[in-house]
Formats: structure tokens, C-alpha cells, sequence
């Protein structure tokens, strides 16, 4: 990556664009950017949280069950949601009474339905997000850089996690060592040492954030709700030992990073066979065992994994919002020694904008020829350009040649 150190992107006003694996909205980011892998500064303009369409929401979950997805629906969904991303720019840009020509470029994750990361009998990774990058780019009119993660899983690479980078340059602390620990669908943790170079960042994901909580809400309410807000049903509730032990054993708690997850291990099929064995303890125990353990998976892989404990763990991501799950999360890190906890707000970021923030760097970072990948970090063979371009220009023209 020394090579490019000096190489800077084109400075200017982005947008990310980003929706999880809990599939609960798009969130949109307005950035200016300056500098390059050196100086980098990333300013959040303006946010925007644009919310699925219950019918293409339910219509994404279904697809997400590799039994039931069909090629048709993939097809079909793949510029619905892309539509969706597009509407989610055209709005932000709107609210921030920003033209779209002053914008130069679109970075969009698109939505993950499938993630099959390399590992045990897996030689070949592959990861499918939809949300068609011409699409947006033909609606909005604006650069789009979409596909993310497939250039690093071709040389070997988990495809994930890919905001590391990002978390090291904007994140790092001179005295500190620091964990930025997302908690989405899955909890995925960034450890920074002080002034840390490349080399030393550690990231992965450290197992289910809000998945099987959501999940189980969702089952034990007939889907009248879909998360446990603020923790509330957790927070009533006691620790089922018996159903914690034998969560705790799950094989991917013991595996060394490179590794990335998703809804293939933690999703409602899991949720389902829980709920099954042990319904009987009811909602709230449920979901206070759930809650415990993804602090106490959080805790485990910092121990096992991380050169030593963070002195700082800033929680980021919709499960920071969990004001019961926050809790836990300071307990048990608290006694493994990590005594200052902070929420990412408190750093004055906007929360809901952070990844979205991340994928409009990652989009400059194509569009100046930068790796965005971090190969210790993804296991892929070396850094990489990430992502596919698809110029605005470039699609009006085709239209007019129709
Ligand atoms: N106030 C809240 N109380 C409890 N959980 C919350 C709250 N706000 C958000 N969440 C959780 O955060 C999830 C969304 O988090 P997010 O970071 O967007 O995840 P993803 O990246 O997977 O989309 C929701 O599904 C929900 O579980
Ligand atoms: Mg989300």
C-alpha cells in the first residue's frame, strides 16, 4: 500500500449508500472528502434514512432463505432495490439542496442477500449483493460504484470486512488503543493500536449483533414487531443457562480471523430451532439470553483474538440504540478490563451514517485507482482495487443510442 500513500482521491462531495443485513432501511450519506490514504478527511453533510417498502422488505427477507429464492425474483429484485438506492440519494440530495452535478460519485454496498465467505470446505468464496449500480446511476445521473466486495474474494479474500481502512483513518487515537465495534445484524469490531499503521489494524466479524434478537422478537410477536426496542424485552427477562451454553459452542466462536459471517449462520433458521427447544422460558428470557450472548461474544473475541485488551471500545451501529444491550456490552467488557465504553455519537458522528460514510470513501478510493481492501484483514493475497464503476455519461448515451 506504500505506493499509493501519496495518491489522493478527487476531492469533493460524495454519497454513500448503505443497507445491512437486518434489511430495516438504506441509509444515505452526504460527504466531503479530501486527502487520500494520507490526511483523509471524511465531513458528514447530511444524512438520510430511507426506509424499505414493507412489500420489497418482506420480498428480500424471503430471498435471503437459499431454499426459497428463485432466480426470477433475484433477477427482478436486483433493480428493485436498486430503485431504492436511487430514491434514497434523490431524497438526500433533496433535503440537502445539494444539485446532483456537484456530486462526484455514488458509492453504493448494495444489499446483501448471500454472503459464502472461503473457509473449512469452501476454497471458493463468493458474496451476492444486489441493487443494480447502472440502475442507480441511470436514475440518479451520477457516478455509481457498486460490487464491492467480489475483487477481494477473487484473490482469496473473506469480501469482508471492507471499512476498516476507513475506521483506521478516521478513528485512530494517539494514546489509546481503540475498538470501534459495529453492531448490526452482525457485530463486526475494528481494533486501532495507538497511532496504528495499516499492519496493525484487527477486524472481523465477532458473531450475531441484532439477528437472532430481531429474529426472535419477530417469531415470539406473529411479526408484530421486529426488534426488542431499547432492550426492553431482555431487560425483563433472566439468562437461560442451558440455551447460552449451547450458543457459546457454535463452532464460529473459535475460529481465528480472517472471518466474516452472516444470516447463513444466524439468521431465523437458527432463531427457529431455538424458539422450537425453547419456547417454554417465554419472550423474555429468550431474549435476554439472546442479548447476553452477543455481549458475551463480543467480550470472548476481544480475549481470544486481539493482541491485547482496547483501553476504549466505541459501540456503533442500530444495537447501540439498545440501551439494554449497551449495558451488557459495558459489563462484560468492563470485566475483562476494557473500563471506557463510549457510543460513536459521543465522537460526534452521526451513527446511522458511519458505513454509509465508509462506502462514499470506499467509492473515491476506486475512482482513484486506491485499494480499499486490507489483506491481513480479509485474508485476501494482496491489496486490491475494490468495486465497479459505471459512469453516468456513460449511460445516458446508451439510452440515446436505443
Ligand atoms: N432503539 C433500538 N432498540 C433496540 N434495537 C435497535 C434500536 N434501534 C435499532 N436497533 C437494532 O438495530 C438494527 C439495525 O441496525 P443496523 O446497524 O442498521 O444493522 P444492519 O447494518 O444489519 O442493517 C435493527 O434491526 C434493530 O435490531
Ligand atoms: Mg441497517
Amino acid at each position: 500500500m506504500d505506493n499509493v500513500k501519496g495518491t489522493s482521491i478527487r476531492g469533493g462531495l460524495y454519497i454513500g449508500l448503505m443497507s445491512g443485513t437486518s434489511v430495516d432501511g438504506i441509509d444515505a450519506a452526504m460527504v466531503h472528502l479530501r486527502g487520500g490514504y494520507g490526511g483523509l478527511t471524511a465531513k458528514v453533510l447530511a444524512h438520510h434514512a430511507h426506509s424499505w417498502p414493507a412489500a420489497l422488505q418482506r420480498r428480500l427477507q424471503a430471498v435471503m432463505a437459499p431454499a426459497r429464492a428463485r432466480t426470477a425474483e433475484i433477477c427482478e429484485l436486483n433493480m428493485l432495490t436498486a430503485r431504492e438506492f436511487a430514491k434514497a440519494a434523490l431524497t438526500l440530495l433533496q433535503k440537502a439542496k445539494i444539485d446532483k452535478s456537484k456530486i462526484i460519485a455514488i458509492g453504493s454496498h448494495g444489499q446483501t442477500i448471500c454472503h459464502l465467505p472461503p473457509g473449512g470446505d469452501r476454497t471458493l468464496g463468493s458474496s451476492l449483493q444486489i441493487g443494480d449500480a447502472a440502475m442507480i446511476a441511470a436514475l440518479t445521473g451520477i457516478t455509481t460504484v457498486g460490487n464491492f466486495r467480489t475483487a477481494d474474494m477473487a484473490i482469496g479474500g473473506q469480501g469482508a470486512p471492507l471499512v476498516p481502512l476507513v475506521d483506521q483513518l478516521l478513528w485512530t487515537d494517539d494514546h489509546r488503543s481503540r475498538c470501534i465495534q459495529n453492531i448490526g445484524g452482525i457485530g463486526n469490531v475494528t481494533y486501532i493500536a495507538p497511532r496504528g499503521t495499516v499492519g496493525e489494524i484487527i477486524a472481523f466479524d465477532t458473531g450475531p449483533g441484532n439477528m437472532i434478537i430481531d429474529a426472535l422478537v419477530t417469531l415470539t410477536t406473529d411479526g408484530k414487531m421486529t426488534y426488542d426496542r431499547n432492550g426492553k424485552f431482555a431487560a425483563a427477562g433472566r439468562i437461560h443457562k442451558p440455551m447460552l451454553r449451547q450458543l457459546k459452542v457454535l463452532e464460529y466462536f473459535r475460529l481465528c480471523p480472517p472471518k466474516s459471517t452472516g444470516r447463513e449462520l444466524f439468521g431465523m433458521p437458527l432463531a427457529i430451532r431455538l424458539w422450537r427447544k425453547y419456547r417454554h422460558i417465554g419472550r423474555n428470557d429468550l431474549l435476554a439470553t439472546a442479548t447476553e450472548l452477543t455481549a458475551w461474544s463480543i467480550a470472548a473475541s476481544y480475549q481470544r483474538f486481539l493482541p491485547q485488551v482496547p483501553e476504549e471500545t466505541i459501540i456503533c451501529g442500530g444495537g447501540a440504540e439498545n440501551a439494554f444491550l449497551f449495558s451488557r456490552i459495558k459489563s462484560v467488557l468492563d470485566m475483562i478490563g476494557c473500563h471506557r465504553v463510549r457510543h460513536i455519537e459521543e465522537l460526534g458522528m452521526i451513527n446511522k451514517a458511519r458505513e454509509a460514510m465508509a462506502f462514499a470513501v470506499l467509492a473515491a478510493w476506486t475512482m482513484a485507482g486506491i485499494p480499499g481492501n486490507v489483506p491481513s484483514v480479509t485474508g485476501a493475497r494482496h491489496p486490491v482495487v475494490l468495486g465497479a464503476i459505471t459512469p453516468a455519461g456513460l449511460t445516458k448515451a446508451a439510452t440515446c443510442r436505443c
